[in-house]
C-alpha cells in the first residue's frame, strides 16, 4: 500500500499509537468509523466506498458555505499561483486591514477594531485579556453563564460550564458563573461586587444547547453593562455567519451592541482556520491604544495573510445581497418542517433558530433494562445519562446506517440531536431528512439501540 495513501484501518491503527486512543474508541461506537473520506463538496461528503453522505453537522459549523465553495477555493488557488507572502509582520498586511475594515463595515455601532487568530477559544482568551486590560487590573471577577461553552483552553474551560468539559484544570481566573438572564440574580451579583466585576461573556444563542437567549433580556444585559461600566461579550463563536438568523445573532435586535463579539468557524469559508474578535472603539483604545500596550496581545499566526485574505472572500460571499435573500428562503424552508418534528413519536422538544436545531426526546424506558444496565462493570454505564446518550446515537447510527445522513449530538445540560445543515442545502434533501427521520421514529427506542449495539459488535467482531 502506498505510503500515502492510508486504509482507514491503518489510520486508525496510527491514531490509537501515535494521535488520540480514546477517540478511537469514541468514533468505533459509530457506523461511520469504518469510512474513509475521499472528498466533500457542497452538502456531502463522498467516501472510498462509494457512499454519498449528506451532513446535517456542517463541518461541526465551519461549513456553512458548503464543502469547498469555489469561490474560497479560487482564491486559495490563486494565493499559492502568485507566490506570495504567506506571513507579514514587519510589513504592512494589506489582507488584514481589508479584513478588519470590512468586519467593522458589517458589525454595528463602534465595533471597529479586530484582531484575528485561529480559534474560538483562543478569540475568547484574547477577548478576555482585553477586557481586564480595559479597567488596568482594578477590577477583577469575570461573570460567565450557567450551560456555557467557550473552548477548552485553560480560561475557557473553566468559564465553560459544560458536563462535558467536566475536569477542573488549574486556572487563575476569578469567575463567577450564574444565570445571567435573570435579571434580579445579575443585579445582585453587581451590587454584591461593587465595581469588581470587568466583564460578562455570553453566548446569545447557545450551540450546544440549540437556545437562544430572548432579545428583551439580551437588551437589559446590555443597558446594565453599560451603565456599570462592564465589557460585554458575546461569543458569536458557533452562532455566527447566518448559522442563525443573521450575520451574527445579536444583529436580529437593532439596539443590542456589545463591547466585544468573539467569532470563528465559518469565518474561514470552510477551508481557513482563523477566528476573531472585535471590538467597539474607544474600549480597543483605553486597553491597547498605546504604543507601550500594542503587543500586549499576539500571536505567530495572529498575522497570516493567507487566512485573512480566504475570510474576506467569504465575508464577501456573506454581504452578496442575493446570497443572503436566498439563504433567507432556505431558512424559511428549513424552519416549517423542523417545526413539524415536534409532532413524532418520542420527540418532546426543538428548539433552535436558522440553520441550527435542537431535538429533544421523551425519556426512554427501557423495560428495566437502565437499572440491569447499572449493574453492568463499565464505567460509561454508571452515567445517569446513559439511557438518554444511548438512544440518540442510536438514531445518529441509524440515520447514518440506512440513510446515509450525518448528524450529531450534544450532550450539555440537555440532550439533543442537532440538525445544522450547510446554508447550501437543497430543499429535497431537507425533505429527505424529514422523510428519514420520520421513519426511524417511527421504530421503537429498544430495536434502535439493539440495531446500534448489533452494528458495534459486529464491526468489533470484523476488526473493520
Ligand atoms: C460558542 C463557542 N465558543 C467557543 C468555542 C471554541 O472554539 P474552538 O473549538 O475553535 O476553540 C466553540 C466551539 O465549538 C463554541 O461553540
Amino acid at each position: 500500500m502506498n505510503k500515502d495513501n492510508k486504509s482507514n484501518k491503518e489510520i486508525k491503527d496510527l491514531y490509537k499509537n501515535y494521535f488520540n486512543i480514546g477517540q478511537v474508541g469514541l468514533l468505533d461506537k459509530f457506523e461511520f468509523s469504518k469510512e474513509k473520506v475521499l472528498r466533500a463538496q457542497g452538502s456531502f461528503i463522498y467516501t472510498e466506498s462509494g457512499e454519498k453522505i449528506l451532513d446535517l453537522t456542517s463541518g461541526f459549523g465551519t461549513q456553512n458555505l458548503g464543502y469547498n465553495h469555489p469561490s474560497i477555493l479560487k482564491e486559495r488557488i490563486e494565493f499559492a499561483s502568485k507566490e506570495m507572502m504567506p506571513f507579514s509582520r514587519l510589513f504592512f498586511n494589506q489582507s488584514i486591514a481589508l479584513l478588519s475594515e470590512k468586519m467593522a463595515l458589517l458589525l454595528p455601532g463602534n465595533l471597529d477594531y479586530s484582531f484575528f487568530c485561529n480559534s474560538g477559544a483562543e478569540a475568547n482568551e484574547g477577548a478576555l485579556k482585553l477586557a481586564y486590560k480595559y479597567h488596568n487590573g482594578n477590577r477583577n471577577l469575570l461573570i460567565h453563564n450557567e450551560n456555557s461553552f467557550h473552548g477548552k483552553l485553560i480560561a475557557t474551560s473553566q468559564i465553560t460550564d459544560s458536563p462535558e468539559v467536566y475536569f477542573d484544570f488549574q486556572t487563575s481566573l476569578e469567575t463567577k458563573c450564574i444565570d445571567v438572564t435573570d435579571i434580579d440574580l445579575l443585579k445582585k451579583t453587581i451590587e454584591a461586587n461593587s465595581k469588581n466585576i470587568y466583564a460578562i461573556i455570553l453566548e446569545p444563542f447557545s450551540a450546544s444547547l440549540a437556545k437562544p437567549v430572548e432579545y428583551e433580556k439580551l437588551c437589559l444585559i446590555n443597558d446594565i453593562c453599560k451603565e456599570e461600566d462592564i465589557i460585554l461579550i458575546f461569543d458569536e463563536v458557533y452562532s455566527g455567519f447566518y448559522r442563525t438568523s443573521n450575520l451574527f445573532y445579536f444583529m436580529n435586535e437593532e439596539n443590542l451592541c456589545p463591547d466585544i463579539v468573539t467569532y470563528s468557524k465559518s469565518f474561514g469559508g470552510g477551508i481557513a482556520s482563523i477566528s476573531g474578535y472585535t471590538v467597539d472603539s474607544k474600549v480597543f483604545k483605553k486597553s491597547y491604544g498605546s504604543q507601550k500596550d500594542a503587543l500586549l496581545h499576539s500571536s505567530t499566526y495572529s498575522n497570516y495573510v493567507e487566512e485573512d485574505k480566504i475570510a474576506l472572500k467569504t465575508l464577501e460571499i456573506f454581504s452578496d445581497a442575493e446570497f443572503i435573500k436566498q439563504i433567507h428562503l432556505k431558512r424559511d424552508y428549513l424552519a416549517s418542517k423542523v417545526e413539524n418534528l415536534t409532532k413524532l413519536n418520542n420527540v418532546n422538544s426543538l428548539s433552535g433558530d436558522g440553520f441550527h436545531w435542537g431535538i429533544g426526546f421523551e425519556k426512554v424506558n427501557l423495560l428495566n433494562t437502565d437499572k440491569l444496565l447499572k449493574i453492568l462493570p463499565l464505567e460509561i454505564t454508571k452515567d445517569p445519562r446513559f439511557v438518554e446518550k444511548l438512544y440518540v446515537s442510536a438514531i445518529i447510527n441509524e440515520l447514518y446506517t440506512k440513510y446515509k445522513i450525518l448528524t450529531y449530538a450534544g450532550f450539555n445540560k440537555d440532550i439533543k440531536l442537532f440538525i445544522s445543515p450547510p446554508l447550501v442545502i437543497e430543499n429535497s434533501d431537507i425533505d429527505y431528512f424529514v422523510d428519514a427521520f420520520e421513519d426511524i421514529l417511527d421504530k421503537q427506542p429498544l430495536i434502535l439501540i439493539i440495531n446500534f449495539v448489533k452494528n458495534y459488535l459486529l464491526r468489533i467482531f470484523n476488526k473493520d
